[in-house]
Order: structure tokens, then C-alpha cells, then sequence
């Protein structure tokens, strides 16, 4: 059932709205000023706060402060009078929801209050709750389209630990994004090395990975993602249905020249971020892991 506290010193506002909001479904609870409301407030933890913005001891600014101190996400409503607006402003810069004029329309005052209702549900809907996971598995099964590959990484990477440090994952993703970049260009649309290179010294790199993704042999080949993370450490097998290629000579570049030359890094790239990473035969299968330490 939906709450609401209503504070205010006027001991007949209280009543009026009591017996308004009651009928309209709410547990209803008051307190006749800020100090009390706070404790009224820490024992029901109501859904809404409704307060008169001027208040002797405690202003309806100062009581907002200190419930969002306490709650971040309550919903405080304020009722204010002639002469408060700048107490408004600053309640509602604090954190207040919304607020409703004095004499209250009980009608104004519902319409708000189900806005209210309505958005605590759909944030209660879509709250998540992130660091609880000590183990997961995930297998994501994924189209050509190079586009989406950060949004993959991102949904793959939802629930490592908070303590990974923003460096670690940031390497992480980087090196997700080569090694999947690969597996969709090299691996299931068949773009050779030397594909690549002239494509892109022609500037024709983007015209040859459409064309490609249109055949329809390569059109239907998928990536596959198998994602295991624990709170030491990540691992990630990646195989594509390509045909693999020779592997051996790609993770130990000979020369910086080659580091620096403009393709040809991602294995490389991908080696310096991760621990380990592994071909298998026929190397159209990769695993890349990484421990949080
Ligand atoms: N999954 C794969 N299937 C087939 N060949 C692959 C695969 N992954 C890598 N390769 C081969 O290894 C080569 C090196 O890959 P690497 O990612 O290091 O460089 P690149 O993809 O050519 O260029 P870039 O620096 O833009 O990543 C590729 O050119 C490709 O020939
Ligand atoms: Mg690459």
C-alpha cells in the first residue's frame, strides 16, 4: 500500500488532508513539525513527504536536506504559501520532487502524488543492483555488425566487480574489442591481412566490410561469446566460424616497425592488456583471461 507523511504545524491542514488522502488509498502519517517528521520518517519510510515549506524551528529546506540525507531517492513534495518561493527554489534544488500551492486542491495534489507513485514504480522496475554477483557465465551468440561491438562489451562486462580498477577495465575492453573486431572481419567475413590493408590504404575499408557482410554465406556466420567472471578474475572464449589462420607469429611482433605499422596491432594490442591469451587450432577459437588481483 502507498505511504505519505504529511508535516505541518497547522494542526487543521493535517486533518483535512488525513481525511482526503486516507480515502484515497494512502497510509497516512503526520507530524506537527520538521524534527518530528524526521523521526516519523526513519520509523515508516513512507513512499511520499508532504511539507509546508515555513515552519517554525525547522524550514520544509532544511527538513528536504536532511531526509535526502538520509534517504537519497525519497519524494518530497512541498506546500508552500505567499512569500516562500525562494525556500521552494531551494528545496527543489535540493532534491524536493515537486511542490503544490496553499490552499491545496485536493485534485492538484493527487495528480501529483500518482506522477510520484508512478515513477517510484518504474525506477523500483528497473533498479538493478550491481557487486552481488560472485560468479556469472554468459554466452552471447552475435551478428557481423561492427557497430554494436561496444554495446556487446558493455553488456558482457555489466557485473564486474566494482573494485576492477578503471585502468584494468578499460584494457579489458579494449582488448575485447580487438579480439572481436577480428573474429568478425578476419574470421567470419574473410577480409585477409592484405585485404585489409590495401581496402583501407584506398579508403575503401568500409565498402568492403559491407559487401562482404551481404553474401549470403558469410551474412548467416555468428561470433560466439562464452563470458566467465568471478571476483578474481575474467575469461572469454571467442570463436568465430571462420577457417582460422596461422597464429604463431601475431602475439610476438619482430620490430617496432611492426607495433607501429597501421594494422596488424590488435593481437598485439590485446596480448599487453590480458594475461593470457590463447589460439586453438585451427585459430578460429581464442581465450583471453585476466585476473583482477
Ligand atoms: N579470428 C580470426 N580469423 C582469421 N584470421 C585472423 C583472426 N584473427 C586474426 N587474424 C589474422 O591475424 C592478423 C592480425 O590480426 P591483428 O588484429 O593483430 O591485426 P589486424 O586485424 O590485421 O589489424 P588491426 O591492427 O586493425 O587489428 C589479421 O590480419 C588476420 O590475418
Ligand atoms: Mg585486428
Amino acid at each position: 500500500m502507498k505511504s505519505i507523511l504529511v508535516i505541518d504545524d497547522e494542526k487543521s491542514i493535517r486533518d483535512m488532508l488525513r481525511a482526503g488522502l486516507t480515502q484515497y488509498g494512502y497510509n497516512f502519517y503526520d507530524a506537527g513539525d520538521g524534527k518530528n517528521g524526521v523521526e516519523v520518517y526513519k520509523r515508516t519510510r513512507p513512499d511520499i513527504v508532504l511539507t509546508d515549506v515555513k515552519m517554525p524551528e525547522m524550514s520544509g529546506l532544511e527538513l528536504t536536506r536532511q531526509l535526502k540525507a538520509i534517504e537519497i531517492d525519497s519524494d518530497i513534495v512541498i506546500m508552500t504559501g505567499y512569500g516562500s518561493e525562494e525556500l521552494v527554489i531551494e528545496a527543489l534544488r535540493s532534491g524536493a520532487t515537486n511542490y503544490i500551492k496553499k490552499p491545496i486542491s485536493l485534485n492538484e495534489l493527487f495528480n501529483i502524488l500518482d506522477g510520484i507513485i508512478l515513477n517510484r514504480e518504474r525506477r523500483r522496475k528497473s533498479e538493478v543492483i550491481k557487486d552481488v554477483v560472485v560468479f556469472e557465465k554468459k554466452k552471447l551468440v552475435i551478428d557481423n555488425e561492427i557497430s554494436r561491438i561496444w554495446g556487446i562489451i558493455n553488456q558482457m562486462l555489466f557485473n564486474i566487480p566494482n573494485e576492477v580498477s578503471d585502468t584494468n577495465l578499460e584494457g579489458i575492453r579494449l582488448g575485447l574489442y580487438e579480439i572481436i573486431l577480428n573474429a568478425i572481419e578476419h574470421g567470419n567475413l574473410g577480409i585477409s591481412y592484405e585485404e585489409k590493408s590495401e581496402s583501407i590504404q584506398n579508403n575503401r575499408y568500409l565498402d568492403l566490410l559491407e559487401s562482404r557482410s551481404m553474401q549470403p554465406d558469410r551474412k548467416q556466420k555468428r561470433v560466439f561469446i562464452d563470458c566467465t567472471i568471478d571476483h578474481m578474475g575474467l575469461s572469454v572464449e571467442i570463436r568465430d566460424q571462420g577457417g582460422g589462420f596461422d597464429f604463431h607469429e601475431f602475439a610476438e611482433p619482430e620490430s617496432r616497425e611492426e607495433i607501429l605499422r597501421a594494422h596488424g596491432r590488435g593481437i598485439f594490442l590485446a596480448s599487453l592488456y590480458f594475461d593470457r591469451i590463447e589460439y586453438t587450432e585451427p585459430g578460429n577459437t581464442v581465450t583471453v583471461s585476466k585476473q583482477f588481483q
